[in-house]
This record gives structure tokens, sequence and C-alpha cells, in this order.
């Protein structure tokens, strides 16, 4: 059985709404596997980003514990907790938000540049995180020339290029059409067999799934078997 990465704990997540209080999440457990991809769908508004955050450690849970490997990270002191999310997470969003007047190219150097690698080391982690979202040949494009697909995989190339362990990408395929968003799921898929890297996507698209090792389905927060 593949080790589990990440795992969740009866997470509860409840928000002041006026002089009541309204809760998004009600005691969500998840696992997510090692070396696979991991889809979270739901509805809008079901709770796929908020459990997003409470995983990465931008937003504290109620109640419930996460744990990466064999670590808490929701003990962890918030200094500890940024350390951990720049050097182990990678995201990706639903609008791509590229520097416009920067090259693909110099897009991912950019976020490097951001996590401290520069000079020969970040000329070559970008050419090979380009190569491996298939956008080697483009990396002189402005995000402008190109597609939606294809800015999204530059993108993919910036997430990954400090070499996280776990990419998180919240309706990475939302803004794309169908068959763009299956090129950016074929992606994660070769990242995950090329790199060893593990993925957790949400979506609520359901061609999505198909590509994907663990599905859960959030609604009326909480998982459920089967469709929402
Ligand atoms: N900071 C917040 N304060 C109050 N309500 C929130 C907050 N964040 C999210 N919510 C509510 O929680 C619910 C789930 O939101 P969200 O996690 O964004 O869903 P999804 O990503 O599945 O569309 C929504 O009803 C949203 O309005
Ligand atoms: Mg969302």
């Amino acid at each position: 059985m593949a080790e589990m990465i990440l795992r969740t704990e009866n997470i509860v997540r409840r928000f002041r709404s006026g002089d009541g209080e309204f809760t998004c999440l009600k005691g969500v457990s998840i696992a997510v596997p090692e070396h696979g991809l991991t889809v979270l769908r739901g509805r809008s508004g079901s709770g796929k980003t908020t459990l997003l955050n409470i995983i990465s450690g931008l937003d504290a849970p109620t109640e419930g514990r996460v744990f990466f490997r064999d670590e808490e990270v929701t003990a962890f002191r918030a200094g500890k907790r940024d350390l951990w999310r720049r050097e182990k997470i990678g995201f990706v969003f639903q609008s791509v938000a590229l520097v416009p007047d920067m090259s693909a190219r110099e897009n991912v150097e950019y976020g490097l540049r951001i996590a401290g690698v520069r000079g020969r080391e970040s000329r070559r982690r970008t050419r090979e995180c380009l190569a491996l979202v298939g956008m080697d040949k483009r990396a002189g494009h402005m995000p402008s020339q190109l597609s939606g697909g294809e800015q999204q995989r530059v993108a993919v190339a910036r997430a990954i290029a400090h070499g996280p362990e776990l990419l998180l990408a919240d309706e990475p395929t939302a803004e794309l059409d169908t068959a763009m968003g299956i090129q950016v799921v074929d992606v994660f898929r070769r990242l995950i067999e090329e790199q060893g890297m593990t993925v957790l996507m949400t979506t609520h698209d359901p061609h999505m799934l198909e590509l994907a090792d663990t599905v859960y389905t959030l609604s009326d927060g909480g998982i459920v078997d089967g469709d929402d």
C-alpha cells in the first residue's frame, strides 16, 4: 500500500456570519497517497478552497489536525509552518497569474528568485521544469502569445521549480476548455510518474476524474461516497 504523504483528521471549520456561525467543514478526514493524483471534487461553495488553505497552513481549522508524513502541521509555530510550506508545497491556482511582461522562462526564474535560487542553478531548474511541462520550445514566449492551457503549464513549471513534495492545485482547469484541462492534468500525471510528485487538486469538472488515482467528494461539509 502507498505511503500517505498527508492526512487530515476530523477537520472542522466554522466561520462567523452575522451574529451566527456557519460550519463550512464538519469533520473532514482525507488521506493523500504519495506519488499519486488525488482529486477533491465538490460543487462551488462546498469548502474545497477552505480545506486546501487548512492543509497548507494558510488557514487554521476550528477543530482537527493535519499531518504531513508523521509531523502535525497544525501544531507547528507560524515561522516553522511558513518554512515548511515554502519548501514542501507548490501551488497552482484557477487563474494563472503569470507576470504579463515576462516570458515563460522569466516567470519561472522569478518564482525561483523569490525562493532564493539564482544564477546557473536557477537557469538549469527553469530549463528542466519547462521541459517537464512540455513548454521548453516556448520558453521565450510572452504569456499573451500562449494559450490558456500553455499558460497554466508554465504556472505548473513555476510551482514545481523549487522542488516541492506536494503540489496543491485549486481548480487548475476551471478556466480552460476540456481539451486544455486534460493537457494540464496529463502534465500532473507525467510529474507523478517521472518525478515521483504527489498532486492534490480540486475540481468540479467530472471529465477530470478518470485520470485520478483517488477521488474524494465534498458535499454539505463532509466527505460522501459517489456523486454529490
Ligand atoms: N473567510 C471566510 N469567512 C466566511 N465564510 C467563508 C470564508 N471562506 C469561505 N467561506 C464560506 O465557506 C463556503 C465554502 O467556500 P470555499 O471553500 O471557497 O468553497 P469552494 O472552494 O468549494 O467553492 C462558502 O459558503 C464561503 O462563502
Ligand atoms: Mg474554491
